[in-house]
């Protein structure tokens, strides 16, 4: 139907023919000149119909908002007036000889350079996705995963498929269920990722696996979760920690290199969950921010001040500061709602020292709390924060995960808003995380990462007797703060995998029920293995420069996992119930 694309027509087709097929972007009416830009993927071209081509000009006449046409017509240079830096097109136009209107457009429900609401968007994303940013996004995304493929194409991984409708696989979410229609009361669940079928893949011998897969996990939504999303899925066999860190690091280093011209440290910086959490209050740790946590117990443990000296004298109690440079300039208002914002995170309070001249001592410093603090924890906080005139010194007390959580989130929300976050690419990986997590409502261990992951000993006896402290063989990559991929060595022997089902609470039976064709495959042969996954969406999102990974997901669903398009979730027939065996209790919305 065409012979180029109307983003691409430039000064090397003057003089040529040319037939080009998109959308009316915009139509002028120019002292009986039509002027139309015609739009497809690859941008604007600007296309002239003149009144004595009247056929040509009665059709353009008709032509609206965003009708869907072809145009085939001359290129020739524009008068040096109408020229264009901006566009790639901006030196041609083509002068029409047909027009044809293709489809008509009815008027649209917003225009495409419209900043609309992000439902508008969601429930036209047809519309949505015409627009040039999303054409962008969308293919830096089909960039990405193209690369991927390229490189571990390359290297001998083989792309297999797992299923979709599977068994339950633990990764801490809800399951998406889906009833049997042929064994009644019998439901397959959605795999929240093909963990446990590649691990089955390394004993069945494949050696190296990747799929991009699609996983599916009921949880709460946000800006970087969505109830289904696509893994870079890898697992490989007779490997340790560093092999597949470091396989996967030149992976990445390439990928961005290739799709967005990034240079990523060699080698990525590497640290402990334990030290993330006392530097960056947080395990995956945005190293663009200029500043970090500081421990000021020791410098007020005898204050009398209680919400101080409490958690410095206890073991698992924390007090840290966090220096904002030049806070001084931000009006008491700001102060008071970032008191509001860390509440958000368990805070009880938010406690700050304003210096405004440091020479000048207590009269140069404002603050609710400074009248606590004597002359000695006062100088001491002072040096270890290395405050200068200027800054606001802010201060968490609490609980030892409390504090880092809040403080950690403090760090993101003031550098954000006061452009302190540096403009770089800062990956790191993070590595020794504890093996359990004590659930104090459940009275009992949960895994941090999933229950296949190695504990950092082969024994299962020691296992059991360290098992509060114990570090597991876990590792995540993180990127600008985003953690964009986990994965861990496994448990490869049938006795520590029981042995860590039953530390988590999992009884034979249950494990055997839930998990019996895992523990009879290890028995096997077993090789040693591990591997990791990566999100595909938060991947593309930082590539694309975007927060949220709906913008590079063609059709998501909103943060209440709808899809406003296709109005999905939805209710069915009763006779399509019926034959699932299901019955619904519990009346669903529009029923
Ligand atoms: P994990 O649960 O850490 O590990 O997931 C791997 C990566 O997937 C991304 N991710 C998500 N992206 C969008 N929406 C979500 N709801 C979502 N949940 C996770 C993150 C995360 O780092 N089977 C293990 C991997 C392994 O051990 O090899 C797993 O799924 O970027
Ligand atoms: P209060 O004793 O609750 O009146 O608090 C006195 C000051 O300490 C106020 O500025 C509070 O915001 C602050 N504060 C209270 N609890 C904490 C806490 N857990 N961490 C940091 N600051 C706190």
């Amino acid at each position: 139907m065409r012979s180029h694309y109307c983003g691409l027509v430039d000064e090397a087709l003057i003089d040529c023919d040319v037939t080009l097929c998109g959308w009316a972007d915009t139509r002028r009416d120019h002292g009986g000149v039509i002027f139309i830009d015609l739009r497809d993927h690859e941008g604007i071209v600007q296309v002239v119909i003149e009144p004595d081509n009247a056929a040509a000009f009665a059709t353009a006449e008709q032509v609206r908002y965003e009708y869907c046409l072809r145009i085939a017509g001359k290129v020739r240079n524009r008068p040096a007036s109408q020229i264009n830096e901006r566009l790639g097109t901006g030196k041609v136009e083509v002068l029409a000889a047909t027009v044809a209107v293709l489809n008509a457009a009815a008027p649209l429900p917003f225009m495409l350079d419209d900043a609309v609401g992000e439902d508008a968007r969601l429930r036209y994303r047809y519309l949505d996705i015409r627009r040039p940013d999303m054409q962008r996004k969308l293919r830096m995304r089909t960039k990405l995963v193209s690369a991927l493929r390229h490189h571990l194409d390359a290297r001998g991984f083989q792309d297999i498929e797992t299923p979709i409708l599977t068994k339950a696989t633990p990764e801490g979410a809800r399951d998406y269920l889906v009833p049997s229609r042929v064994h009644p009361g019998e439901f397959f669940a959605l795999p929240q990722s093909p963990q446990l079928f590649k691990q089955l893949l390394m004993m069945a011998g494949m050696d190296r696996y990747y799929q991009i897969a699609r996983c599916f996990r009921d949880e709460d939504l946000r800006a970087d979760r969505q109830p289904e999303f696509t893994q870079l899925d890898m697992e490989f066999a007779f490997v340790e920690e560093r092999d597949v860190q470091d396989a996967v690091e030149s992976m990445i280093r390439e990928v961005f290199k290739e799709v967005v011209d990034a240079d990523l440290a060699d080698p990525f910086p590497r640290i402990t969950y334990a030290e993330a959490m006392r530097r960056y209050g947080s395990d995956k740790p945005d190293l663009r921010i200029p500043f970090e946590l500081v421990d000021i117990a020791e410098q007020v443990k005898h204050v009398e001040f209680k919400v101080f000296s409490g958690p410095a004298n206890d073991p698992g109690g924390r007090v840290a500061a966090l220096r904002l440079p030049n806070g001084a300039a931000q009006p008491r208002k700001y102060l008071d709602d970032l008191g509001l914002h860390v509440a958000k995170y368990g805070a009880k309070g938010l406690a700050w020292i304003r210096i405004d001249d440091i020479a000048k001592g207590r009269e140069g410093m404002t603050s609710p709390i400074i009248k606590f603090l004597d002359e000695q924890a006062l100088q001491g906080i002072l040096d270890a924060v290395g405050a200068q005139s200027g800054d606001v010194i802010f201060f968490g007390a609490g609980p030892y995960k409390t504090v880092s959580d809040f403080m950690g989130a403090l760090r993101i929300k003031i550098a954000r808003d006061n452009g302190l976050v540096e403009t770089a690419w800062k990956p790191l990986w993070v590595t020794d995380f504890p093996m359990f997590e004590y659930d104090h409502d459940a009275k009992r261990y949960v895994a941090l990462h999933h229950p296949f992951t190695a504990p950092n000993t082969d024994d299962v006896a020691d296992l059991r007797a360290t098992a509060a402290t114990a570090v597991s063989r876990g590792y995540d990559m993180v990127l600008n703060g985003n953690e964009i991929g986990g994965g861990s060595i496994r448990i490869h022997r049938p006795e520590m995998q029981s042995a860590v089902f039953d530390l988590l609470g999992i009884g034979a039976d249950e494990a055997q029920a839930k998990f019996g064709f895992l523990l009879e495959a290890l028995k096997y042969g077993a090789p040693p293995h591990g591997g990791i996954a990566f999100g595909i969406d938060r991947i593309a999102a930082l590539m694309a420069g975007t927060e949220s990974i709906r913008d590079v997901i063609a059709f998501p669903k909103t943060a209440s996992a709808q899809d406003l398009m296709t109005a999905a979730p939805s209710t069915v027939p009763e006779a399509q119930l019926q034959e699932l065996h299901v019955r619904v209790v519990k009346p669903v919305k529009g029923a």
